[in-house]
């Protein structure tokens, strides 16, 4: 990747990259982490999370009410983006709810706007969306940004139909793939019907996500990936739902371990927490 342009910020700096597919990126100095890698920020955004979640079709259905979509680690902003393209002139209401640690990252991309190109048009509403924490970039979607981390900040917004689950990966970000978060998370939506996306396929994920109470299945190719991984907070909601013949995969796995908490721990699936997998609604019958 050629380096195009640096800067340092308030969590270490970022630079402009170039993917092997020609597209631009940020990566991150402090995380070694470009985002969106495998094709690019709003290619990966279409098909990870709006298609895949069929954001449009599922807004459009929806009764009583915006849609609330969770955008969890806005970044430089890729997935809600292709969000916003997504429902250009779709005549459904929705609520993009944000949620950022750190803007900085979104202030370097905002500055380097022409190079990334993803951001055209979209300008003024992202500095609406720094300054107030408000915007309304299209007549039909209402955009709140939640500043601070995640985990506290979710008590703040309505419960999610939709999460785009994107934080920096298990071992540079664990407290955003832990047992918790994906428990609060899962809490918040209750009885209704929510599908979280995100880009990893890894087994603990999965196991982690499976403990906090979601149905867990196989999500769609993106890039370089042939799986990710895709969870529902009902049955029958899941294309591919993991079945009993993943967890031989689970056992025989020395990284499967669920994330409890935010220091980053490898190791096998203990008996305990076998146990309470195997024993899931998902996976018991
Ligand atoms: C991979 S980037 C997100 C890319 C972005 N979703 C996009 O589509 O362009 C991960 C982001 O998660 C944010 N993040 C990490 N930990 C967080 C936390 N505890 N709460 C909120 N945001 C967090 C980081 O600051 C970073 O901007």
């Amino acid at each position: 990747m050629d380096l195009v342009d640096k800067t340092e910020g308030a969590s270490g700096g970022f630079e402009l990259v170039r993917l092997k597919n020609g597209e631009p990126s940020v990566r991150c100095l402090t995380h070694h982490e470009t985002m969106h890698v495998g094709t690019g920020p709003v290619t990966e955004a279409a098909a990870l999370h709006v298609c895949q979640q069929r954001i449009v079709e599922r807004a459009r259905a929806r009764t009583g009410g915006p849609m609330v979509i969770w955008d969890v680690g806005l970044g430089p902003a890729g997935n809600a983006i292709a969000t916003l393209e997504a429902l250009r002139g779709v005549d459904a209401a929705v609520e993009l709810h944000s949620f950022e640690v750190a803007t900085d990252v979104l202030e370097f991309a905002l500055c380097h706007s022409g190079e990334l190109g993803y951001m055209a048009g979209w300008e003024e509403a992202l500095r609406g969306l720094l300054q107030t924490g408000e915007a309304r970039p299209l007549p039909n979607v209402r955009w709140v940004l939640h500043r601070g981390d995640y985990a506290v900040r979710m008590a703040d917004a309505p419960p999610p139909e939709a999460i785009y689950h994107d934080p920096y990966s298990p071992a540079r970000n664990p407290g955003m793939w832990s047992l918790e978060v994906f428990r609060a998370a899962r809490e918040r939506v209750g009885e209704g019907v929510c599908l979280l996306t995100n880009y990893t396929r890894s087994t603990a994920v999965r196991v982690t996500l499976a403990l906090a109470g979601w149905y867990v299945g196989l999500g769609v190719a993106t890039g370089e990936k042939e799986q990710t991984t895709i969870a529902a907070s009902r049955p029958g909601m899941l294309a591919l739902p993991l079945g009993r013949d993943w967890l031989r995969r689970v056992r025989a796995s020395t990284n499967a371990a669920p994330q409890r908490g935010a220091r980053y721990e490898r190791g096998p699936v203990s008996d305990a927490d076998f146990e309470m997998l195997t024993a899931l609604p998902q996976f018991a019958g």
